[in-house]
């Protein structure tokens, strides 16, 4: 495995044909056996030479605004979906020509655009606030006290639902089939009495569907049960879940120094290349090693005899680019490669140059075990962007 890594310049993303079809399979095989259509959320997982492929499984992508919606068109070319907390004016026409639904996140936003949207014979959808969830930590919480996210159902009770086709909600992150059950009584119980009036149901993200342990038995039950109470078409938005394992990070040592522990600094950066590792936060995983501890210093188990304890560090300025600590099966020295497992998703599309570090090049692994570059960069990308 990852007998490549060797021969690439790091840092680089490699993406694998092989890995992406065998979640796009599984992901295909619900749909057709719960009727839910399934789209892949770009905002998780915007590799261009990976859109074609999920195209031939998915439905379709769903975009967070105009530049996602160019992008689906461009590579996937087939239903795109926008939603975004607030439309501009000066990029509603080419999201309403790009796209097949539009959902508005606000009554507000509904009324300024509704007229156009009809008028170009496109889905319109309402995003609605469950005001329920179960995500790991607020910062990924849409339906928490406050949100922005969403319209509250005591707010749609007096709108005119005439011009609603659907409605859209997101209320998991990296969750199972049992939270969803959860969020749709909520959602039911809060927005039963407008169901009536919609084709079809958006049930979002955050399915984490191709995890081990999801039950998708569930999952394909939940959306049948669903679409056949209320008559609707339902759709699911995963992103995570496309890309989940599907590719790694590949940087390299470029020195080791000595404070108390051995450190080796590496080409890539957990506040550029990783930032989910930050934000989450979580550990990676790191292809032949262990993690001894986590980037915020939590044990999660020790050395063996044998073995050479790191911590991993980026090259930036920040103190706390850090990516934890492992066990090593040899002592590391310059040159050596280190491969971040599943850093494919949230990762390209959060991308930074900060302090000037190198993007990852973009590299595909065919079916044939052929590697292909598909975007490099170089300083000319640092430039254009300050
Ligand atoms: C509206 C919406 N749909 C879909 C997604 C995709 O979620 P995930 O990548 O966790 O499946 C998100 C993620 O934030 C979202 O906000």
């Amino acid at each position: 495995m990852f007998e490549y890594a060797s021969k690439i310049s790091t840092p680089a993303y490699v993406l694998e044909e092989n890995l992406l079809r065998k979640n796009c399979e599984l992901l295909a095989s619900i749909s057709e056996k719960s009727g839910a259509k399934i789209l892949l959320a770009l905002k998780g997982f915007a590799f261009s030479k990976s859109l074609k492929i999920v195209g031939e499984y998915l439905h379709g992508a769903t975009c967070s605004g105009l530049w996602e919606a160019k992008f689906a068109k461009e590579f996937m070319d087939k239903e795109i979906h926008t939603f975004s907390p607030a439309f501009k004016d000066d990029e509603i026409d080419e999201i309403i020509a790009l796209s097949n639904h539009i959902v508005f996140n606000s009554l507000n936003q509904f009324e300024l655009y509704k007229d156009k949207v009809k008028k170009a014979n496109k889905q319109i959808g309402l995003r609605c606030n469950v005001e329920f969830s179960v995500a790991p930590k607020e910062i990924y919480n849409p339906c928490g006290r406050f949100s922005r996210l969403g319209i509250l159902a005591k707010d749609l009770k007096n709108a005119d639902l005439s011009e609603i086709n659907g409605l859209h909600f997101h209320a998991l992150c990296e969750e199972s089939a049992n939270s969803l059950e959860l969020v749709l009584k909520a959602f039911e119980k809060k927005f039963k009495p407008f169901l009536k009036h919609v084709k079809w149901v958006n049930f979002g993200g955050g399915h984490h569907i191709t995890k081990k342990s999801y039950d998708i038995k569930k999952l394909i039950n939940l959306c049948k049960k669903f679409s056949d109470k209320f008559g609707t078409q339902i759709y699911l938005e995963p992103g995570e879940a496309i890309g989940w394992q599907t590719g790694v990070l590949v940087a390299s040592v470029i020195d080791i120094v000595k404070n108390e522990k051995n450190i080796a600094i590496l080409d890539t950066s957990s506040e550029a290349h990783m930032p989910d590792t930050i934000i989450m936060p979580y550990t990676s995983e790191v292809a032949n090693a262990r993690i001894l501890k986590t980037r915020n210093n939590e044990k999660i188990s020790k050395l063996k005899k044998g073995e050479f304890a790191y911590l991993l560090g980026g090259n930036t300025c920040l103190a706390g680019d850090i990516m934890g600590e492992y066990a090593f099966k040899k002592p590391l020295k310059r040159g050596d490669k280190i491969i971040f497992l599943d850093q494919i998703h949230y990762s390209i599309v959060k991308n930074t140059t900060f302090n000037g570090v190198r993007l990852p090049n973009l590299m595909f692994l065919n079916a044939k075990n052929e590697l292909k570059m598909i975007r490099k960069f170089d300083y000319e990308e640092f430039r254009r962007r300050n």
